[in-house]
């Protein structure tokens, strides 16, 4: 979910909903609003996107006042109702709050709270949190001590943020594992999930740590722990500006972000090899010593981000001889996984708020583990929680469908395994030295393949009406293919599913029938060619089988002519590089069958972006 507050001298109802906008792809099933104005709290929530909001307040205008707070949501308790929208208030409407995760002894706090008569409206765990606010601020007529008082009987994951009538000046938020951020502008403050909500009118800003509590006011900030005793705060400036979170022109941010790419991989490469071709990481603030000693590396993420971490494992163990398993973060803890001092745990996330990715990594460390984040987002969790972090440099991505952030996770971990190898003294041979050559290529070979584009966009659009595509690929092409597939199902809603070419042939060949399309991904007839001649027997043996073949093969490959219906040609990178560029076209064919078939191409049904809860 995404949250904001305001207080200021703006309209604060202006200045939510903006925020809300930013915000928009954390989640969309409902938003809803409250500002503080006359001396009383008026409040505007509705199912569904953030435009229906906008119309309701059309209709009915709220009236106007400096502060105030809004929220969109992603459903967890109680289904995407109007009801159930945030924000919510106490039975006397003079508290209102937003939340974002999940209260789990809500049950228990609910039975006792309408033991005391209150009367809860909402289905959801909110509510509580409402109603316990406005007990407390009765007693003691200080919100953010009020705000204390009920964290400490919260369990779960929270980010809250609430006004209240009668303190018309403040709003007060409370974090627990959730992100939430503090912009301090000029005589105003914000609050947020994400920097974007306030980045137009601050760049200044502050980290909110786990179990703190914030108090804003339009001359400053004061933040405490639970208990409130005050806490060491962080202040950070942003280094990007609102127009990286605009569409820059582009339809929608997913086109952005993919034509980005190219500068997202550069910048994520920029100053971390040396001009004789040495990695420098300093960031990576795992002692070399320790490194050495490393005996395995596990790597731990979801979606998109997974995909990247299993690319990561052929580089890794094959660049550095290190034993590598690549794991889904929300299967990880909960199979008792076998850690020790000597495991380096990588927690890949573009947002680094995944509840998921965040628990494996608390719990690898708790078994005495190292971690590692690759990270796109300053200051978020997962990089606060782990021993070092290599950020990404892709700047902010808005579409829920990940590009430009994986792109930039897997050269994050080329740069990993890369400095693993270095570290320990892994023999620096020709084939190292090609590929930290290549490397600093890969960005200008990801510019010729979106010049490229147009006859794959084509084709999507031709493929609109099918129910099936499946993707191949070997080595490092089947994360790839599964990418493909993954970028499909959550754009175009179609079945979509990425095998690995040689498991073909033990189950899923029952799949091909005439016409289906198959997308498979070619490594390089170079180097490993041996790879290279068992795709092309698999792509025979489709096509002897009625499939449609869409061969994505590196320029100049003339064994695969002969068997490709639609031929999409790449540039010439190393094997482990090749996702690197064999991923782009990927992305555009999703994005232009999800248009073709009149999807929503930023904001996916039933997805969100940064999904905080397990
Ligand atoms: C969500 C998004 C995916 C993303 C995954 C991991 O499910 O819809 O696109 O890959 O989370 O996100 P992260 O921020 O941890 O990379």
């Amino acid at each position: 979910c995404g949250i904001v507050g305001y207080v200021g001298g703006q309209s604060a109802l202006d200045v939510v909903l903006a925020g809300l906008k930013r915000l928009e792809y954390r989640g969309y099933d409902s938003a809803g609003v409250a500002v503080l104005a006359d001396g009383g709290l008026a409040a505007a929530k509705k199912a569904g996107k953030l435009a229906n909001l906008e119309k309701e307040l059309a209709d009915r205008p709220l009236p106007s006042g400096g502060t105030g707070i809004g929220h969109t949501r992603w459903a967890t308790h109680g289904g995407p109702t109007d009801a159930n929208a945030h924000p919510h208030l106490d039975n006397a409407g003079r508290v209102s709050v937003v939340h974002n995760g999940i209260i789990e002894n809500f049950a228990a706090l609910r039975a006792e709270l309408a033991e005391r008569g209150h009367d809860l409206a909402s289905e959801t765990d909110t509510e509580v949190v409402a109603h316990l606010l406005a007990e407390q601020f009765s007693s003691c007529g200080d919100l953010a001590e009020a705000m204390r008082q009920v964290c400490r009987r919260l369990e779960g994951a929270f980010t809250l943020v609430a006004v209240h009538a009668d303190a018309p000046d403040v709003v007060v938020g409370a974090r627990r594992n959730s992100p939430l951020v503090v912009g301090v502008g000029e005589d105003e403050a914000f609050l947020a999930s994400d920097v974007a909500a306030f980045i137009a009118h601050t760049r200044e800003a502050i980290e909110l740590g786990q179990d703190q509590v914030v108090e804003a006011r339009r001359d400053g900030v004061v933040v405490t722990d639970f208990d409130g005793a005050p806490a060491e705060v962080r202040p950070y400036h942003v280094d990007w500006d609102a127009s990286a979170a605009e569409k820059g022109g582009y339809d929608y941010f997913m086109l952005k972000e993919i034509a980005e790419q190219p500068k997202a991989v550069a910048d994520t490469l920029l100053g971390r090899i040396d001009l004789a071709g040495n990695l420098c990481l300093d960031e990576v603030r795992i002692p070399a010593s320790v490194l050495r000693e490393v005996s395995k590396v596990v790597i731990v993420a979801c979606g998109t981000a997974y995909h990247a971490g299993m690319i990561a494992k052929y580089a890794i163990e094959h660049w550095t001889r290190i034993p590598c398993e690549t794991e889904l973060a929300s299967e990880f803890r909960y199979r008792d996984p076998i850690l020790d001092q000597r495991t380096l745990v990588i927690a890949i996330s573009q947002s680094g708020e995944t509840m998921d990715t965040l628990m494996a990594l608390r719990h690898a460390r708790e078994q005495g583990a190292k971690v590692l984040a690759i990270c796109n987002t300053n200051g978020s969790t997962i990089p606060r929680e782990s021993d070092a972090v290599l950020y990404t440099h892709a700047g902010p991505e808005v579409a829920v469908a990940s590009t430009k952030a994986f792109l930039t996770q897997l050269v994050a971990c080329y740069l990993v395994a890369l400095y693993l190898g270095q570290v320990r003294g892994t023999k620096w041979g020709d084939e190292i030295l090609s590929v930290i050559r290549e490397l600093s290529e890969i960005a200008t070979q990801v510019d010729q393949v979106l010049e490229t584009m147009e006859p794959v966009r084509e084709l999507a659009r031709t493929l609109a009406d099918k129910n099936t595509v499946l993707f191949l690929g070997r080595h490092v092409g089947y994360p790839v293919a599964l990418e493909g597939a993954l970028k499909l199902k959550e754009l175009a809603y179609m079945h979509a599913e990425g095998f690995a070419a040689g498991e073909l042939k033990h189950g899923p060949i029952a799949l091909i029938e005439q016409d289906v399309p198959v997308v498979v991904v070619v490594p390089s007839p170079r180097g490993r060619s041996v790879l290279h001649d068992k795709i092309v027997s698999n792509i025979q043996e489709i096509r002897a089988r009625g499939a449609r073949t869409i061969v994505i093969a590196e320029r100049g490959d003339e064994a695969v002519g002969p068997y490709a219906d639609h031929l999409i040609e790449i540039p010439a990178t190393p094997t482990l590089l090749q996702p690197l560029v064999a991923t782009v076209p990927l992305q555009v064919f999703a994005c232009e069958l999800a248009t073709a078939r009149g999807n929503e191409v930023d904001q996916p049904r039933n997805l969100a972006k940064s999904v905080t809860v397990e």
